[in-house]
């Protein structure tokens, strides 16, 4: 990395601190594409419904972190779990039709940025690995998994992350998602601004129709 580009980052850092500023890579799997990872050695796959999910929570075999129940209420998403020894190892959300802002932001919830995704295309989001099982492709094993089992047909996938989360956005480059540009929400209340790559705009993705504030498409 230049050193221009490490003081950008390390700018943009304190701007992040600040919670005025949300900056995020949007990345797309063509639909045509194959999500061929295979899943590491030693783990097992799950599709977790709500019951399972508040049961795991109440034993403490799946995190906190890993979100509510109640968000698989209206059918809209699907949560896929790693297992390793009966603890949840790693997890990711697979949405479709809308994600609020409240499930994709990345430090500020004021900042979070929902979508209208276009027919036949899924959001994948909150994903997480447990920090011993990183490095494993388990997140790719997930995706895999999931269009292997036709939790996912053969649908466009999105995804975001931080501009400076480089193990996401490594993640991601290894299954194929390409960059179409950067979000930068930015604000805070009723003044609020949110720029996005009119490439997204052109694949009938909707970035921050449920925020606040000005939308532009840009680029
Ligand atoms: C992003 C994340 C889900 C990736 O999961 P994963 O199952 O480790 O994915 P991969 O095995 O494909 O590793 C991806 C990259 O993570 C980094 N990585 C590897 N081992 C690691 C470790 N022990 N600790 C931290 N990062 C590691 C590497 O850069 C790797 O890419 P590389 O193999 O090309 O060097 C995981 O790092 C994570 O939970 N991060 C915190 C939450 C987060 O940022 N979520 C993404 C929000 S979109």
């Amino acid at each position: 990395m230049s050193l221009i580009q490490s003081s950008l980052r390390a700018a943009y850092r304190g701007i992040r601190r600040a919670a005025v500023l949300d900056v995020k890579r949007l990345l797309h799997l063509p639909a045509s594409a194959e999500v061929d990872q295979p899943v590491p050695a030693g783990y097992t796959l799950a599709v977790l419904g709500a019951d399972e999910l508040e049961r795991r929570l109440a034993a403490g075999t799946a995190p906190a972190s890993i979100g509510i129940p109640g968000r698989l209420a209206d059918g809209r998403q699907n949560l896929i779990a790693a297992f390793s020894g009966g603890q949840v190892a790693a997890y990711v959300w697979l949405a479709r039709d809308w994600v609020s802002a409240e499930e994709n932001f990345s430090r500020s919830r004021h900042l979070g940025t929902s979508l209208q995704l276009p027919e036949g295309a899924v959001f994948v989001h909150t994903a997480f690995t447990e920090p011993a099982h990183r490095g494993r492709r388990l997140l790719g094993g997930m995706l895999g998994w999931a269009r292997a089992g036709g939790v996912v047909g053969a649908e466009r996938m999105f995804a975001t992350m931080d501009w400076t989360n480089e193990p996401s956005r490594r993640a991601f480059k290894h299954l194929g998602f390409q960059p179409l540009g950067l979000i930068y929400r930015m604000g805070r209340g009723v003044i609020q601004c949110s720029l996005y790559p009119a490439a997204a705009a052109e694949l009938g993705l909707q970035v921050a129709t449920r925020c606040g504030g000005v939308r532009l498409a840009v680029g």
